[in-house]
């Protein structure tokens, strides 16, 4: 049941308007829509195809007349009604039980309350539909349910009309005046309280923007209400884009698959990206509700105004909503420093999660060509690189061309269901650009290699830089055309300070070369000294760089790059050649040691006071275990993680005194505020505490317990108790205790519970079994079973990767047993196998017989069969 791009055919029939009219019964939910279609003039094909899944079919009608069994067909999930008139005005009646909706989509209960999550196929378990993106309707949606239980009644668009039903009952009417697609239809019916307030738009309309919690969280939703406002400004003024309707509705909800949904008009959120104070709330929490708050409002331009033709084009939405949503962040710190610090974390996540996926069994392109199942190309290949290739666009054709390329990819495309091809289309036109070649980004997966070769000639004063090009083979694709590759390059003098390119258009002190060839020289004239190449600075394409550096070259870069991305970079290569070395060494009984350059180094970036803390933080945090796995030739994970404590504890112990000047230095007194400088401030301190309860002695670990019992936020607790965790201290589970009394009734707080002890380093498969018995626990939660479950198996690897197999078991029954509960969510669970070729022998061994365990099952979703199948054949 794979699907193909190249079967794309369009529609047979459009849909103009639809009328729900939804009765509200957690059992026993009556769904009548009334829809009116028109042949499609560009389709061939003759009759009406209509999905529809999970629902129980009551009455149709069409043109007035009711339809019995043979004038439609349901085979499987498609109902057909051959040789229908033109002009076709359809009403179903459906019928489906919302409480018994375990997977989460479609229309389901969340503790007590309703709710829907469309995209991307939905709709069609809602009732029967041309469940497609390319088929853009009106909508009229008619609520009607108990008053008492459900006050509050929302859907797309503007509330037209509200009222009592008389028997306890009220109704809802709202109209969506946009056209738009199924997957963006919501409705929830709750009991719910909302902050609301107007907010005046550039054109001087007022909008009523609200963000909806459950009664006991209107404490927690200050900071998604001005992140909205931050959201509505921004798209005013970097892209030119406004709030196309007088109503703006965030729904927070605490049973969800994902992190939000950009319905038109009513977003529904996790409630994981909503609620936030500081007292339950981390730094890193408050980030992420900034950004996906801003994600899902800039979906609506990027996504609903302009859709995607088919779920191909996925990233034609994603992809460019991400990078949209980057922007707006390092925008919203605006200093350049606090900027670059947002472009390493995108880079983390790059090789933490991508280049895995680029490298694994379920490597696809940004814009895949087949798959089984839908929700599971919901990647960081499509999300993430999709970012990173609107990214190169934009530094092939400057700010403005960009600026340019976007808007007239709406006036073009305003109102449709387009594709990528559409969209670069747009940028190369508006800017006078081919980006022909580019579209190979879109088509080939991979993660190409850039090698670079320098050569300076001391009496020609030249430097000349070899840049070639590779790209592993993917499954389905062995061989790979050479890609179009922005390179931004400075040299750095022997003074740290950038020589000035001034020859052939490279003016300034980068240089945005463009690699278009396996091969090719670029020549730099009039070049004093030999200099140290600075390659890829902010990171201008996701490849994996190979440069013979030297210790002595990365120590200069990493103390004088003009380019802090690339600063950062140098350390992290410096790091990793120790890391990977006493891995290795590790694995093969060798003994560890660790050079006082790297520590010197270390130190030298922690006690700079001119560098941001943020920053320092950046350049001093450790690759990951993950990181360090996909570097090595067999990946052994109890060494890597040993070898990374040993370095953690080397530099704990080394710079003991400049840490703990520094802890002193960063603390934030006074009132909590989540804003980058101070959060910053707490990202170093608490680097700084990690790395001193790591070190042998007691000083860290005491440090570390008195910051837990006198903290004011939940950055700080959190960060002294995942301290004393790691360190495996006595205080530790008296710690977890007095947390979980103290947090016991704030849902996201416990997730934190439970993913710090999965984490753990003293956490095996046993460990998480007990976890699982607690009274908390709860495996149709996806927060709690990510929390727990995910955690463990893709956040411990050590544990997790036992030699003697039982965390694979244990992955196995999990996988199974969330099968059954909810496919999307266990199908990402069976993703942590994904590199299981790359472990040891006797690992493999193991892991393949889970994942044939998993695989063997008769009664499997389409989600998880097409992960474990792909991991098994690749
Ligand atoms: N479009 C949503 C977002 O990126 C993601 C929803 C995907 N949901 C799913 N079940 N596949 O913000
Ligand atoms: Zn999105």
């Amino acid at each position: 049941q794979t699907i193909y791009r190249n079967d794309y055919t369009p529609p047979s029939y459009l849909v103009e308007t639809v009328e729900l009219g939804f009765d509200l019964d957690p059992a026993r939910t009556i769904v009548a829509n009334r829809m009116t279609m028109r042949r499609n003039p560009g389709s061939k094909r003759a009759g009406i195809e209509l999905h529809g899944e999970n629902i129980e079919l009551v009455a149709l009608r069409m043109n007035g007349k009711l339809l019995g069994k043979r004038d439609y067909r349901i085979d499987g999930r498609l109902l057909r009604i051959p040789n229908t008139p033109d002009d076709v005005t359809l009403e179903i009646e459906t019928l489906t039980a919302p409480e018994k909706n375990t997977t989460l989509s479609g229309l389901y209960v969340s503790n007590g309350n309703f709710f829907t999550q469309c995209e991307a196929e939905g709709f069609r378990s809602i009732t029967f539909f041309p469940d497609r993106p390319d088929v853009m309707a009106k909508f009229t949606v008619m609520l009607r349910a108990d008053k008492e239980k459900y006050p509050v009644l929302l859907s797309n668009g503007n509330l037209v009309e509200e009222g009592e039903l008389g028997d306890g009952r009220h109704f809802a009417l709202w109209e969506d005046p946009f056209k738009k697609p199924s997957y963006l239809f919501a409705l929830v019916a709750a009991r719910l309280v909302c902050q609301e307030e107007r907010f005046r738009l550039k054109d001087g309309r007022d909008a009523l923007l609200q963000v909806w919690v459950e009664e006991g969280n209107l404490d927690k939703t200050d900071y998604a209400m001005q992140s909205l406002k931050n959201s509505i400004r921004w798209d005013e003024e970097r892209f030119g884009l406004e709030l196309d309707l007088d109503r703006f509705m965030i729904v927070a909800v605490g049973d969800f698959n994902m992190g939000a949904m950009e319905n038109k008009g009513l977003n529904i959120f996790n409630t994981k990206f909503v609620l936030a104070n500081p007292r339950v709330a981390t730094d890193v929490d408050y980030a992420g509700i900034e950004a996906v708050v801003g994600h899902e409002y800039f979906h609506n331009w990027t996504g609903n105004r302009v859709t995607c033709r088919d779920w191909f084009q996925l990233s034609l939405k994603e992809g460019l909503t991400v990078f949209r949503d980057q922007e707006f962040s390092a925008d919203m710190i605006g200093t350049d420093s606090g900027r670059a610090v947002t472009r390493i974390d995108q880079v983390r996540t790059l090789r933490q999660a991508q280049f895995p996926e680029d490298a694994g069994p379920m490597a696809h392109p940004v814009r895949p060509d087949s798959f089984v199942e839908i929700n599971n190309f919901y990647t960081v290949t499509v999300y993430e690189k999709g970012a990173e290739v609107v990214r190169m666009i934009q530094t092939l054709v400057g700010r403005e061309g960009f600026r340019k390329g976007m808007d007239l990819y709406f006036e073009r495309h305003d109102g449709q269901a387009v594709t990528c091809d559409d969209f670069r289309a747009a940028m190369a036109d508006a800017n006078g650009r081919d980006l022909n070649q580019f579209e190979r980004w879109y088509s080939q997966a991979g993660t190409p290699v850039v090698g670079a070769v320098g050569r300076y000639d001391a009496e020609a004063k030249t430097f000349d830089l070899t840049l070639s090009q590779s790209c592993p083979p993917t499954p389905g694709q062995t061989d790979k055309l050479p890609f179009h590759i922005p390179v931004a390059v400075g040299l750095l003098g022997a003074d740290g300070n950038d020589m000035q390119l001034g020859q052939g258009g490279l003016k300034g002190a980068t240089a945005v070369l463009e690699l278009t060839e396996q091969s090719q020289t670029f020549s730099f004239t009039g070049v004093l000294e030999a200099p140290t190449p600075s390659m890829l600075r902010d990171f201008s394409a996701p490849v994996v760089l190979e440069y013979a550096y030297t210790d002595d070259e990365l120590l200069h870069l990493f103390s004088h790059d003009s380019d802090p991305v690339n600063r950062w970079e140098a350390g992290q290569r410096l790091a990793m050649a120790r890391l990977s070395r006493l891995a290795g060494a590790l694995a093969n009984g060798g003994k560890l040691d660790l050079d006082d350059t790297f520590i010197d180094a270390m130190r030298k970036i922690l006690v700079d006071a001119t560098l941001d803390p943020a920053f320092r933080e950046q350049a001093l945090l450790l690759p990951s275990e993950t990181m360090i796995a996909e570097k090595m030739g067999v990946v052994n994970p109890q060494a890597i993680h040993a070898a990374r404590q040993f370095v953690r504890a080397c530099i704990g112990a080394c710079l003991r005194a400049e840490l703990t000047s520094q802890y002193h230095a960063n603390l934030t007194p006074g009132q909590y505020s989540p804003d980058a400088l101070s959060a910053g401030r707490r990202g170093l301190k608490n680097l700084a505490l990690s790395y001193l309860a790591a070190a042998p002695d007691a000083d860290g670990v005491n440090l570390a317990q008195a910051q837990f019992d006198g903290a004011d936020n939940m950055t700080d607790r959190v960060a002294a108790l995942v301290a004393l965790i790691q360190a495996r201290a006595d205080a530790a589970p008296a710690a977890l205790h007095d947390f979980y009394q103290d947090f016991k009734n704030e849902a996201l707080v416990i997730d934190k519970w439970f993913s710090m002890q999965a984490a753990a380093p003293d956490t095996d498969v046993k460990a998480v079994r007990a976890l699982m018995q607690h009274s908390a626990f709860n495996l149709k939660n996806p927060n709690r079973a990510r929390s727990l479950v995910f955690s463990f198996c893709g956040g411990n690897p050590a544990q997790f990767h036992a030699i003697d197999g039982s965390g694979y078991a244990f992955w196995a029954e999990q996988v199974i047993a969330l099968d059954a509960i909810n496919p999307q969510v266990a199908s990402r669970l069976a993703r942590s196998m994904d590199r299981w070729r790359r472990y040891a022998p006797a690992l493999q061994l193991n892991m393949k017989k889970a994942l044939q365990q998993v695989a063997s099952l008769k009664k499997l979703s389409n989600d998880v069969r097409e992960v474990v199948s792909k991991a098994l054949a690749n």
